[in-house]
């Protein structure tokens, strides 16, 4: 297993869309070890392939909750393949979200509180579920990375271009460490 580094805004790899997978084999195992290494390291809850720079129909998530009474989070790793949304709710409901590729930054986006999502697991096995509440926000969010899409897309041009010139200025200031 490895980290790799992640994609930050305004990389255009970030606007690309991702392949579906068709071959369920030992790289595609590698890539899913990967990513959950490099989200608990980063630390994120969701993690789509383009953000490590592999544009292929691959999630992790990890909500990591519940906490436990010594504050360790309750790892329960998932993988979506080939994600895709089959029905949702009429209900939006705003959360509070963030991206490991838009870092430090956070803004309310609405979304469908419920959703039927249909994906396949590393072996190829089709699942289909409901899936509400945080679980369904963040698997949303990773389903739009799928399609070239941000968290911030969702925003007003003027919050959306505040959030990217807040993330320059930041750079500029504290140049990343050279490792
Ligand atoms: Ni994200």
């Amino acid at each position: 297993m490895a980290i790799r580094p992640i994609l930050e805004v305004p990389d255009p790899r970030l606007r690309e869309i991702s392949r579906p997978v068709e071959l369920f084999d030992e790289s595609l195992k590698t890539l899913v070890a990967d990513m959950f290494e490099t989200m608990y390291e980063a630390p994120g809850i969701g993690l789509a392939a383009i953000q490590v720079g592999e544009p292929l129909r691959v999630l992790v998530i990890d909500l990591q909750e519940p906490e436990t009474e010594d504050g360790e989070p309750v790892r329960n790793p998932l993988i979506f393949i080939n994600p895709e949304i089959v029905e949702h709710s009429d209900r939006d409901v705003p959360y509070n979200e963030g991206c490991l590729s838009v870092p430090d930054q956070y803004a309310e986006v609405d979304r469908p509180d419920r959703i039927k999502a249909r994906w396949k697991d590393l072996g190829g096995k089709s699942h289909e579920q409901e899936i509400e509440g945080l679980l369904a926000t963040c698997l949303q969010h990773e389903m739009d990375h799928l399609n070239g899409v941000l968290f911030i897309d969702h925003l007003s041009r003027l919050k959306r271009d505040m959030i990217l010139k807040k993330i320059a200025k930041a750079r500029k200031e504290q140049p990343k460490k050279a490792a």
